[in-house]
């Protein structure tokens, strides 16, 4: 089976600062793996390396077999590489139907496939349908972490990057991003990174480590 995701020894960073190294680890396809680890560490580094928005300073990623070399993000976003980014990034002055409506500019489904799929995603999220023509902005936080999920899904991700989804929410907002991961959960790749450890406990199949750059297996309970 060929993975969804196959890092071999990559390196990135910025310029010349070298934040992780050496990072090898797969995804099959449907699995999720979860990523652990500090402030600093290096996580939304290594996901935006893999995204191709930051380049790679050694080594490579190969997205269902194929060398993503230097693609650029958009470029990996078509082939269904889709990197839901650390802060949801949503767009608060266009409306949440606006906000959905980039992905199809942006991806890869024709115009029928695209309104099948905001279908399912708006029934997946409830409550972005109701809230369909407010601003992004005037969502809650939760709300907003669902809403920049479900613009990913319209992209049509055979591997969603989720960079702490729960970053900032309160408990029952985690519950709820649970829930809808949980959901889709076996029907694409994923790779959480988090710092909630229930959480990653709760939904990924594997988790690794990163401390200081460096990804190692998840040791439980001597992690945090
Ligand atoms: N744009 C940047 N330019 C230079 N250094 C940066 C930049 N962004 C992050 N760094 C540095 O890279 C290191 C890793 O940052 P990164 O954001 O990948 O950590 P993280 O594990 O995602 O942390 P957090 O859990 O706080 O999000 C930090 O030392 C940080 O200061
Ligand atoms: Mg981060």
């Amino acid at each position: 089976m060929t993975a969804a995701l196959a890092v071999q020894g990559l390196s990135g960073g910025y310029r010349s600062l070298a934040v992780f190294r050496e990072a090898s680890f797969a995804v099959e396809p449907g699995q999720t793996l979860g990523i652990l680890g500090p402030n600093g560490a290096g996580k939304s580094t290594l996901l935006k390396t893999i995204a191709g928005l930051l380049p790679t300073q050694a080594g490579s990623v190969l997205h269902d077999g194929v060398a993503m070399g230097g693609a650029r993000a958009h470029r990996r976003a078509r082939t269904g590489l889709v990197l839901v980014p650390e802060g949801r990034q949503i767009l608060a002055e266009l409306t949440v139907q606006e906000n959905l409506d980039l992905g199809r500019a942006a991806g890869r489904l024709g115009k029928p496939e695209f309104a099948a799929r905001s279908a399912e995603v708006l029934a997946i999220f409830p409550r972005l349908a109701e809230r369909r023509r407010q601003k992004g902005g005037a969502l809650s936080g939760g709300e907003q972490q669902m809403l920049a999920i479900a613009r990913a899904l319209l992209l049509d991700p055979t591997l969603l990057m989720l960079d702490e989804p729960t970053q900032g929410l309160a408990p029952i907002m985690i519950r709820q991003v649970l829930v809808a991961l949980q959901a889709l959960k076996g029907r694409f790749a994923m790779v959480v990174v988090e710092q909630n450890r229930a959480f990653l406990d709760t939904l990924a199949d594997v988790t690794l480590t990163m401390r200081n750059g460096r990804l190692a297996p998840d040791e439980k309970g001597t992690n945090q």
